[in-house]
């Protein structure tokens, strides 16, 4: 299996651009920055973990906080810098390192004031056990008391799409493995990606030293499927309000949770 940096080398651009390229991906970016805000310290040192090419490394620096921004691939750390100094907000940016997210002996313990793993990283992490650490160290660097996000893949959300994909249908062993595990090992053809269940992601975060607050569907009914129609009707202004209206109110609703094709656990260490 190739390794998973060679995928994001190639793709940099489209990721700095997914989470603003149409009103469907805005909703995730949007739920995401709301629960940020409920939940963040007023102010603080925050660790971007995963956090690619500085979508929301940049955002929160734009709001005062000051960040590490760490990711596995070097070339999205290439371009985060040059967007950084794009934004003027160098002076928040206090580190950018390259690393992963299973193994971070570069932080000391109850290092920050919040810690967020965006997007999927932990998604990306093959096998249980790797996972399982990958949360312990997200967990460990955290301060007592501070809020961690983590936010990935999510089984239910990403299934309607399949009938789009008969070739991976067809494929026996790969979609019953899917269907079984949740491991994916065609990800953008030859990578490895791993979709959750709801309390498989919640059963994670179950520590001692931790308490989860709310897991958060940060599509809901938008998800993949919907995608198309979604972004027709964010034409019409007042349809619009309306239907992120209803997301906002449904989001944290178990079913809603399940049907979204990213979600998000909120979570403070203890
Ligand atoms: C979908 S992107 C999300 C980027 C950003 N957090 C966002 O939401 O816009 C997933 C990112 O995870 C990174 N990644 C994958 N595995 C990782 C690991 N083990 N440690 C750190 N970063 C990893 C990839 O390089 C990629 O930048």
């Amino acid at each position: 299996m190739k390794h998973i940096s060679k995928c994001y080398s190639g793709i940099v651009k489209k990721e700095w651009n997914r989470l603003v390229q149409d009103p469907f991906h805005t909703i995730e970016l949007n739920t995401t920055l709301r629960y940020l805000k409920k939940y963040f310290p007023k102010k603080g040192l925050i660790l971007d973990a995963g956090g690619g090419p500085g979508r929301y490394t940049i955002e929160l620096a734009k709001q005062g906080y000051d960040i590490i921004l760490l990711d596995i691939t070097p070339e999205n750390l290439k371009f985060a810098e040059k967007q950084i100094r794009k934004a003027k907000v160098q002076k928040h940016v206090k580190d950018i390192i390259c690393g992963s997210i299973t193994d971070m002996p570069m932080f000391p313990d109850n290092m920050f004031d919040a810690v967020i793993c965006l997007g999927g990283p932990l998604s990306h992490v093959e096998g249980e056990k790797n996972r399982t650490k990958a949360v312990s160290e997200l967990i460990r660097v955290a301060k007592k008391g501070a809020p961690v996000f983590v936010s990935i893949m999510g089984k239910y959300g990403v299934l309607p799409i399949f009938p789009e994909l008969p070739k991976e249908v067809r494929n026996t062993k790969h979609f019953r493995r899917f269907v079984e595990t949740g491991d994916d090992y065609l990800w953008h053809g030859k990578y490895y990606s791993h979709y959750f269940e709801p309390e498989e992601f919640r059963n994670k975060f179950l520590r001692p030293n931790f308490k989860v607050l709310e897991l958060v569907g940060l599509e809901s009914s938008s998800s993949y499927s919907a995608k198309g129609t979604v972004n027709k009707l964010a034409k019409d202004k007042k349809a619009w309000k309306n239907w992120l209206d209803a997301h906002y109110k449904l989001c944290t609703n178990p079913n809603a949770v399940a049907e979204s094709a990213h979600i998000l656990m909120v979570g403070r260490k203890k």
